[in-house]
């Protein structure tokens, strides 16, 4: 996730304008940041690493020439954050310059074909193939309209860019498909942006772009066309009445249901993975004499969740670790054939930071799994894959759950493959069944939100919950929990569901609410009984089901309802979300900020 805008003025300087729009955006990625500027014929361009005070200290942002430019606030992808991977990139002749929010599939491809005609790329990201390929058009006598059109027609992947040229220094051409980009209308300026807020203090007119659309903007005004036929597109620009700290929010009251919000979308990207970090990762987990799966609290979760994926799926036994514990439990053990998976949302958790550096300092591989590129996790694991959530402002974890959970459950599947462990008919079950994952998820969001408020009422007076779940559901439950403890301050239990009858079922009384995780896995039966021993003791039963699961919901006091169908190791993915939104709803009853719970910080860096 990375944050782009630009803009067309009739008076003053773009650049002071493109750094303030892109201060609004910071929360969108903050690792470097770059603006490029057109006066006369001339390209003027700063970028660096940093945050853009520390770079605007050093490089005065501000001091470019001209009416016209972009910008754009990097979140590291492809290519760790240093100065010649900021945006904007240039093509071979500095004549053309794009930023680019997204991910570029084909990236490896094009630019060994733009290799092969002679372009030199400067930096190691996926977008530097976008100027060249302009360049490439513009070349063969196109137009700067054209070019970016022909160009966009060969990425695959997601998108929004923004495009300057001094071949057409009046013009900024953007394009968009499925990442954010929407164009504020002024009476003298225009802009383009990745969110409204940026542009929000010129002008409260936007309109959105979307996905297989180019607008073109000039001094004339814009125009926006369909990138297939080019078919003009009349959209009228729509007024904005968001105050400005509700527009940072998207419209939504908190950070953290915004990023429930957002996990369709973030969940697409997790789908978009370079192949050969996975292919890497998968081997060392291949070679691996012993698994170790490390992490704290919502990424722990994850990796429980993936310990059951990896035994089902590839049939590999691991052992998930709490971070704070591996050196007692694991220390002394850890030798030259471990391989550990640590999972680390920030990268910087002390906790699980130190369980890398004792097992590193035994001559353990370390691998690991991140959203924060450059973080420290990145620079000392042996390999890593950034799981592609965009910052998550909120301490809660939510989309970054998930998305851990989709990148986990995508290497359990290629060791699967790997190893021959499982069946083409399952391979091709599993990868169609991920593919539909971020729309089962937006179907959840949408179909059982209003209920979740409804629950959440309901049940705001109870003083302690449960949560119970079997198998790799009890990995949910212990999320659910988690979430409902950290934002709603309500003491709460999850256990294996068979393990409630050890001791803490000695708890429940008539209405104790019982949470329970049951998709309709191998699972299910047994559940079923569980079920039935907490309702014998009166339990006011919550179930998290799949639709037309009537047997369970019979039994049941309240339902919540995802989409059916799918895998065992991949329903986690599904199954929490309604358990976040319960969190979120119910600290909005208890009157508690959910994004910013008491004594948490979102990221631990003290043991
Ligand atoms: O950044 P990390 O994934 O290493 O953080 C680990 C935990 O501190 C974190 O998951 C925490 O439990 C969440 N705030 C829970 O929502």
């Amino acid at each position: 996730m990375c944050g782009i805008f630009g803009c067309i003025l009739r008076t003053g300087e773009a650049a002071s304008t493109i750094h303030e729009g892109l201060k609004k955006l910071e929360y969108r990625g903050y690792d470097s940041v770059g603006i490029a500027t057109i006066q006369g014929r001339q390209l003027f361009l700063k970028k660096d690493r940093g945050k853009i005070d520390e770079v605007h200290e050093i490089h005065n942002l501000d001091a470019l020439p001209g009416q016209l430019g972009i910008g754009h606030t990097r979140w590291a992808t492809h290519g760790a954050a240093y100065q010649e991977n900021a945006h904007p990139h240039t093509d071979c002749k500095n004549q053309v310059a794009v930023v680019h929010n997204g991910i570029i599939e084909n990236f490896v491809e094009l630019k060994a074909e733009l290799e092969e005609l002679g372009h030199t790329f400067r930096s190691k990201t996926d977008t530097e193939v976008i100027p060249h390929l302009i360049e490439e058009k513009l070349k063969e006598g196109l137009s700067l309209v054209e070019a970016v059109r022909e160009t966009v027609k060969r990425l695959d992947g997601s998108y929004a860019i923004a495009v300057i040229s001094v071949k057409e220094p009046d013009k900024l051409v953007c394009a968009r498909k499925e990442s954010p980009l929407v164009l504020g209308v002024a009476e003298d300026s225009l802009y383009i942006a990745s969110d409204i807020p940026a542009f929000l203090p010129k002008t409260n007119k936007s309109a959105i772009i979307q996905d297989g659309e180019i607008a073109v903007l000039s001094d004339e005004g814009y125009e926006i066309r369909k990138t297939l036929d080019w078919k003009l597109v009349t959209r009228e620009p729509e007024v904005i009445d968001w105050a400005p700290e509700m527009a940072e929010k998207q419209g939504y009251p908190h950070f953290m249901l915004k990023e429930i919000h957002e996990q369709p979308l973030r969940l697409r990207n997790t789908l978009r993975l370079q192949d050969q970090y996975l292919e890497l990762m998968t081997t060392f987990l291949d070679r691996a004499g012993e698994v170790f799966l490390v992490a704290c609290g919502t990424s722990y979760h994850a990796c429980l969740a993936a310990s059951y994926m990896f035994s089902k799926v590839a049939l590999l036994a691991t052992h998930p670790v709490v971070a704070s514990e591996f050196v007692e439990q694991h220390g002394k053990s850890v030798n030259i054939d471990s391989t550990l998976l640590v999972v680390s949302q920030s990268g910087e958790t002390a906790d699980t930071l130190a369980a890398v550096e004792s097992a590193r300092l035994r001559a353990a591989t370390v691998l690991g799994l991140t959203n924060i590129v450059g973080s420290t996790l990145t620079r000392v694991a042996r390999v890593y894959i950034s799981q592609q959530s965009g910052p998550e402002i909120g301490v809660a974890a939510t989309k970054t759950f998930t998305s851990q959970l989709s990148v986990l459950s995508q290497l359990a599947l290629r060791l699967a493959k790997k190893r021959g462990k499982i069946s083409h008919v399952e391979i091709e079950n599993l990868e169609e069944k991920l593919e539909q994952i971020p729309e089962i998820v937006e179907s959840v969001i949408l179909s059982q939100e209003e209920k979740v408020k409804r629950l959440a009422k309901k049940y705001r007076g109870k003083p302690c919950f449960f949560f119970l779940g079997r198998g790799i559901s009890s990995a949910v439950a212990l999320e659910g929990r988690l979430k409902l403890m950290e934002i709603a301050y309500l003491p709460s239990l999850a256990y294996p569901a068979g393990e409630s009858k050890h001791g803490p079922i000695s708890l429940v009384e008539s209405g104790f609410p019982v949470v329970f995780v049951c998709p309709k896995d191998g699972t299910h039966k047994t559940v079923i009984g569980n079920i039935m021993e907490m309702k014998a003791r009166g339990a006011s039963i919550i179930v998290v089901v799949e639709k037309g699961d009537e047997e369970i919901k019979s039994l049941a006091d309240d339902y919540l309802e995802v989409e059916t169908g799918l895998p065992e190791v991949l329903s986690p993915i599904p199954f929490v979300v309604p358990l976040q939104l319960f969190a979120y709803y119910m600290a909005i009853e208890r009157e508690c900020d959910p994004d910013k719970p008491r004594n948490l910080a979102k990221s631990v860096t003290v043991k």
